[in-house]
C-alpha cells in the first residue's frame, strides 16, 4: 500500500515539515495525524517561509490534498489565521483541497487557561508546555466530555455544549486553581463565527484516506511532535498528549491496520528539547550556543510556536534505536548536516553508563528521571568544509560519511535522505 509515514524520532523539531514538503511531490493526500498548534513546522519555498501549526506542510505544493486527521486537536482561531497566511502567500485553500476530520476535538480558551493554570499549579514540576491548551483539550477527549469539530455542523448544539463546558471549566479556574473564569458569551459569539468559516472543510478524513488508498494514491502521513514526547513512549511525564508515533498515525488519520511501505524517522543530525525533562546528552556552554546558534537564521534553534530557546545536546542512539523500536523506523532522513561544519569533533552516544558501572544499550525502563544515566560517547572526526552545496554522497566529506555510516549501524536502519539546508534542493537521496 502507498502509505509512508513520516514521525520526528527525538523531541520535536527535527526538520518535519520541511521533508514532508519535499516528499509530497510525490503524494497525493496528505494527513496530520496527531497534536495541535503546538507544532511549529517550517518550509521554506524560495522568499517564502511557512510557519504551520496545524495545516499539513504538503499543501504548499498544488497538486496535493490535505488532511486535518481525527487525531488532532484543532484551534480554529490557529487554523483560520493559518488558512488566511497561506492565501497570502499564494497557496489556494479551499474545501476542494483541504478537509477537516469531524472526530478531531476543538480546542477552546478554556482549556487554554487551563494549561496556563495547571501548569502553575506544577510549581518546580512544571512540564514547560506550549500553553496551548493540548492537554486540557485531549483530557477532555478520553474524559469523553471534549468538543468536536462536528459539533460545529450544528449551530444551537454547539452554543449548548459550549456554555456548559466554560461552566464546568470556570470552577475549576476558580476553585482549584484561583484563576479568573471566562467569559462565557464572549466565547460562544467568538465559536459560532468559527464554525460557520469551518464548517464547508468538515469531513470524514479517514473515509477519504481509505478511498483514496483502495484507488492506489500515494498518501503521506505527517506526525507533529517526536517519539520521545509521545504520551505512552515518551519521557512521561514531560511529554506531550497525544501519540506522535507511527501507531498513532493509523489512528489518528482515521485508519485500521494498513500496512505501510516506509515509516520515516527524520532525524536531527544533533538533538534538541524545548520544555522541561531529562536530555542525557544536553550540552552547555560554548558549544550548545554553537548548536543552537544566535536567532539570526530562520533554522537556528528557537521555538518556532513559543520562540524559546531550545536546549541542544548530542545525537543519542540509545534513544534513536528506542525510536526504531517504537515506531517499527523502515528509513532515516538526517536533517540540519550543515550544522555540524567546522567542529573539530562530533561525539555520538552510543550506550549508558551508572555511577555503579553498569552499562545500558536500551534505554531503562522504570526512572522517569535519566539523571543516573550518563551518556558514553564515540568521538568521531569532524570536517569543515561547508556542505550546505554538496548533492551526491560521494562529495561529502569522509568524516560526514563516517558519521552517518555509524548512525546506521547504531541504529540498525539505512540513511536514506540527508538535509544539507532548509531549502526544497538542498537534500541528497541515497540509492538503497
Ligand atoms: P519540525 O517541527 O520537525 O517540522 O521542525 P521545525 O520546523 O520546528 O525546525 C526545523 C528548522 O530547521 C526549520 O527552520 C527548518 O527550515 C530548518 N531546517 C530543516 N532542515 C534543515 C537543514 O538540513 N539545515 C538547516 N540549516 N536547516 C534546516
Ligand atoms: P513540532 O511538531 C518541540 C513540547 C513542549 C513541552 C511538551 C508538552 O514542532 O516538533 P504541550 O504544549 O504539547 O502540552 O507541551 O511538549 N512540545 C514540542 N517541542 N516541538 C514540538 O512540535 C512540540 N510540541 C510540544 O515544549 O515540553
Ligand atoms: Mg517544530
Amino acid at each position: 500500500m502507498p502509505l509512508e509515514i513520516v514521525v520526528g524520532t527525538q523531541w520535536g523539531d527535527e526538520g518535519k515539515g520541511r521533508i514532508v514538503d519535499l516528499l509530497a511531490k510525490r503524494a497525493d493526500l496528505v494527513v496530520r495525524y496527531n497534536g495541535g498548534d503546538n507544532a511549529g513546522h517550517t518550509v521554506t519555498v524560495d522568499e517564502h517561509t511557512f510557519k504551520l501549526h496545524l495545516i499539513p506542510s504538503g499543501v504548499i505544493h498544488a497538486h496535493t490534498f490535505g488532511v486535518l486527521g481525527n487525531g488532532m486537536v484543532i484551534n480554529p482561531a490557529t487554523l483560520i489565521k493559518e488558512m488566511d497566511m497561506l492565501r497570502s502567500a499564494g497557496v489556494e485553500i479551499n474545501p476542494q483541497r483541504l478537509s477537516l476530520s469531524y472526530a478531531a476535538h476543538l480546542i477552546t480558551p478554556m482549556h487554554q487557561a487551563l494549561d496556563r493554570a495547571q501548569e502553575i499549579s506544577r510549581g518546580q514540576g512544571q512540564i514547560g508546555t506550549t500553553g496551548r491548551g493540548i492537554g486540557p483539550a485531549y483530557a477532555d477527549k478520553a474524559s469523553r466530555r471534549g468538543l468536536r469539530v462536528q459539533d460545529m455542523l450544528d449551530g444551537d448544539a454547539l452554543c449548548e455544549k459550549l456554555r456548559q463546558h466554560i461552566r464546568e471549566g470556570n470552577l475549576w479556574l476558580e476553585r482549584l486553581y484561583g484563576a479568573q473564569p471566562l467569559d462565557e458569551h464572549s466565547v460562544v459569539e467568538e465559536y459560532s463565527a468559527y464554525a460557520a468559516t469551518l464548517r464547508p472543510y468538515i469531513s470524514d478524513g479517514g473515509a477519504m484516506v481509505w478511498k483514496a488508498l483502495s484507488e492506489g494514491k500515494c498518501i503521506l502521513a505527517e506526525g507533529a511532535q517526536g517519539t520521545l514526547l509521545d504520551l505512552d513512549f515518551g519521557t512521561y511525564p514531560y511529554v506531550t498528549s497525544s501519540n506522535p508515533t507511527a501507531a498513532g498515525a493509523l489512528l489518528g488519520m482515521g485508519i485500521g491496520a494498513v500496512p505501510a511501505k516506509c515509516v520515516i524517522g527524520i532525524t536531527k543530525a544533533f538533538q534538541t528539547r524545548v520544555g522541561e525533562g531529562p536530555f542525557p546528552t544536553e550540552l552547555s556552554g560554548e558549544m550548545a550556543g554553537r548548536l543552537r546558534g544566535t536567532g539570526a537564521n530562520p533554522w537556528d534553534e528557537f521555538g518556532t510556536t513559543t520562540g524559546r530557546p531550545r536546549r541542544v545536546g548530542w545525537l543519542d542512539g540509545v534513544l534513536l534505536r528506542y525510536a526504531v523500536r517504537t515506531n517499527g523506523l523502515t528509513e532515516l532522513t538526517l536533517t540540519k548536516l550543515d550544522i555540524l561544519s567546522g567542529l573539530p569533533h562530533i561525539h555520538f552516544c552510543t550506550s549508558y553508563t551508572t555511577p555503579s558501572g553498569q552499562s545500558f544499550d536500551d534505554l531503562p525502563y522504570g526512572p522517569a528521571d535519566l539523571s543516573d544515566f550518563s551518556p558514553v560517547y564515540e568521538e568521531l572526526p569532524g570536517w569543515q568544509e561547508d556542505v550546505s552545496r554538496v548533492r551526491r554522497w560521494d562529495d561529502l566529506p569522509a568524516p560526514a560519511r563516517e558519521y552517518i555510516r555509524r548512525i546506521e549501524a547504531v541504529s540498525g536502519v539505512p540513511v536514506r535522505r540527508i538535509s544539507v539546508g532548509p531549502e526544497r534542493d538542498q537534500v541528497i537521496e541515497i540509492e538503497s
